[in-house]
């Protein structure tokens, strides 16, 4: 089964050909475009910028993935080359409907609603926030991880956290078709925590790399932030009292020194970190799960995926974190392609259409 996976629900623009043979998921192609360099210059998404952007380049991302760059190719024969390959060798097509951003979930959408009325393949929806659990189940023979077999190896139930820069969710896997949410945050979510106070702090969007680059040189116990709702007795978590407690705690300092940056820093990702472990852990407990899968932006952050690992290994006795490969923790069509061969549910086309408020059934 070959599959063309579409994602166009925030500022990426992804297309990817995914094929599982004997139990194993391939990817064939994940060509990525990002409007994030008009982000950065505005220090946050314009969703209006990000739609355009989507129109963009949602046709040469599909068919670079289709076919490659063809860089011999004009553009008319790159067009016809690809409609054959989509006709001919794609056997579905899987489309994030949400949540996300309305006008550039509709650019994704529509355009695979499109290829499976034209071509009548069968069409399958996709949420996007399970697709970043389903990046941990990308099997890439280039590519050989800690986690490149885990779609041979992988036992239910797991303890699913989710954390990208519009949510932080903390999922029951029971099976492929059987999943529970467990809590999430009541305010910000983990990343969208990072880019906020990196913005207080001066420093570029997107704020979660930065402040992790930061937090390197950071010094432990120079500032100390509160882990929000750190000993609440429930899996929800909260992150915009660090938006107060962060310029609080600085007020009095006229210009941050880049040392002093660092070590703010570090508190926040600490704080951040934190919090996220010993839920997801206790998740874990409470449900007698001894893995644990992450998946979204912030999964890319190295300190969350230490710790995590340190924790479990304390806790439930073994260190069964699995995280994805670097490339498939921020936005991708290849974790879309990935849910749908795993979750083969296709639904009439007419049938399917952006869900920006889309959470989980
Ligand atoms: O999953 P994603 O690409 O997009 C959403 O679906 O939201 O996540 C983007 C978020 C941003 O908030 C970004 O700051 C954060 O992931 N992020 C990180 C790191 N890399 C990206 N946060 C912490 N550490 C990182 N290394
Ligand atoms: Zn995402």
């Amino acid at each position: 089964m070959k599959i063309l996976g579409i994602e166009t629900s925030c500022d990426e623009t992804s297309a990817a050909v995914v094929e599982k043979k004997d139990k194993k998921v391939f990817i064939k192609s994940n060509v990525t475009a990002s409007s994030l360099a008009f982000h950065a210059k505005t220090g946050g998404i314009i969703p209006e910028t990000a739609a355009r952007e989507q129109v963009r380049y949602i046709i040469p991302v599909v068919i670079e993935a289709l076919i490659g760059k063809g860089d011999n190719l004009t553009q008319e024969e790159k067009f016809i080359k690809a409609n054959e390959v989509l006709k001919k060798e794609i056997d579905a097509v899987a489309v994030t409907v949400g949540p996300g951003l309305i006008g550039s979930l509709l650019v994704g959408v529509e355009t695979a609603k499109v290829f499976s009325y034209t071509l009548n393949k069968p069409l399958i929806p996709v949420n996007h926030l399970l697709g970043h659990i389903y990046a941990n189940f990308v099997t890439n023979s280039k590519l050989k991880t800690q986690n490149s077999k885990l779609s041979e190896t992988l036992n239910f139930p797991f303890i699913g956290l989710i954390v990208s820069g519009g949510h932080t969710d903390l999922l029951l896997f029971k099976s492929h078709t059987n999943c529970k949410w467990l809590g999430g945050t009541r305010d910000d979510a983990a990343g969208e925590a990072m880019d906020k106070l990196a913005r207080i702090l001066g420093l570029p969007y997107p704020g979660g790399p930065e402040i992790e680059k930061r937090a390197k040189s950071g010094k432990k116990g120079v500032y100390n932030f509160k882990s929000p709702m750190l000993d609440s007795f429930d899996f929800d978590f909260s992150f915009s009292g660090l938006k107060t407690q962060v310029p609080r705690e600085l007020k009095n300092i006229d210009k941050l020194s880049e040392q002093q940056i660092n070590d703010v820093c570090f508190a926040v990702q600490k704080a951040i970190v934190d919090v996220l472990v010993k839920k997801t852990v206790g998740a874990a407990k409470e449900h007698n799960c001894s893995t644990i899968v992450i998946g979204g932006g912030v999964s890319a952050n190295q300190t969350l995926r230490n710790q995590m690992s340190l924790s479990a290994r304390r806790y439930l006795l073994d260190d069964k974190v699995y995280y994805p490969q670097l490339e498939y923790c921020s936005d991708n069509a290849a974790m879309i392609g990935t849910y749908a061969l795993f979750n083969y549910n296709p639904k009439p086309w007419n049938k399917v259409s952006a869900k920006p408020e889309l959470y989980f059934s």
